[in-house]
């Protein structure tokens, strides 16, 4: 094998310098071109031939552009005898992870077999929305949490006198456990539950048990924003001073930020796998971390204004 080249679009430019100086690894971009009819077509800057290579794709927004752009980058660098390492910090269509109704395709288990075809080595991903989809893949996957950087925010950024965390979901609960015990506080999971043929979540109203508190909902992401405004709106209802909406992905579609705000939400707290405006968490240091790069102990984990 030859050199490792991380490879990026410009919406990684910075991440992909700050591993790249860490490790001296080698830089190469692409870049696209997207024709009237929505095809697309992408160009490689370098010639990258039997090497290890780190690709780091986006894939939000334009989930489905994206994934035709990962097809062809990826079907070109084995061809050319590449090893290659994907970093996809938010992994789309993991929500389907299951045949919930009878004749549905398993969404995610499709897309990561189809990646398994090329010489994908490993996936990075964060906060993927179930562990269960390590055991479809037949790529390695390493799932990393925004969870601990999150919380450690909140701690240096509030100091919260009373501050009680909130789990939207059953699903979410692991999270919300974790977030809790680095803020040293209690935790409560709520009931959510979503009609499968329209999308609408009905949550079940819950009596808190606390006073005086600042409630903290953790989820991990916030995509129409109606699991968190339902929870918001609970949160409110047992009296919270304070609302915290804290999620990895930012997916916030349309309104979504609004509904949150009117559900009472008073802060909005997101990592940046996904570039958008409440963003206060950087996910490099994690990402030099699963890569294993030594140094990257000095990739500071920034706090973003
Ligand atoms: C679902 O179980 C997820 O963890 C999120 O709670 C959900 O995807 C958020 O979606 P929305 O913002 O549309 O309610």
């Amino acid at each position: 094998m030859g050199d490792t080249f991380i490879i990026h679009d410009d919406d990684s430019n910075e991440l992909a310098e700050k591993l790249s100086k860490e490790a001296g690894f080698k830089k190469a971009n692409y870049n696209r071109t997207i024709y009237p009819d929505g095809e697309t077509k992408v160009r490689l800057s370098e010639d990258i031939t039997e090497s290890d290579v780190i690709l780091i794709k986006r894939m939000y927004p334009e989930i489905n552009r994206n994934i035709v752009e990962l097809m062809m980058l990826v079907e070109n660098l084995d061809s050319k005898h590449n090893a290659i390492h994907l970093v996809l910090p938010y992994l789309p269509y993991a929500r389907q992870d299951k045949e919930f109704l009878h004749g549905e395709i398993i969404s995610i288990k499709s897309l990561l077999n189809v990646l398994s075809h090329f010489n994908v080595k490993s996936v990075i991903t964060f906060d993927m929305h179930s562990i269960a989809i390590k055991s479809m893949s037949k790529i390695n996957i390493t799932n990393v949490s925004a969870i601990k950087p999150l919380a450690k925010y909140i701690k240096e950024a509030f100091k919260l006198a009373n501050p009680m965390v909130i789990s939207p979901d059953k699903g979410a609960e692991e999270r919300a456990k974790s977030f809790a015990s680095i803020l040293g506080c209690s935790y409560v999971v709520l009931e959510k539950n979503r009609n499968r043929e329209t999308g609408e979540v009905v949550t079940k109203r819950k009596d808190i048990g606390a006073i005086n508190f600042e409630a903290i909902i953790v989820d991990d992401m916030v995509s129409t924003g109606g699991s968190m405004a339902n929870a918001a709106a609970i949160a409110k209802q047992n009296g919270a001073s304070k609302v915290f909406a804290v999620f990895t992905h930012a997916l916030l579609i349309n309104d979504a930020a609004k509904k949150l705000y009117s559900a009472g939400v008073d802060y909005i707290i997101s990592s940046n796998t996904i570039i958008n405006d409440y963003q206060k968490v950087d996910i490099a240091e994690e990402i030099a971390d699963a890569i294993g790069l030594e140094s990257s102990t000095h990739i500071k984990n920034v706090i973003l204004q």
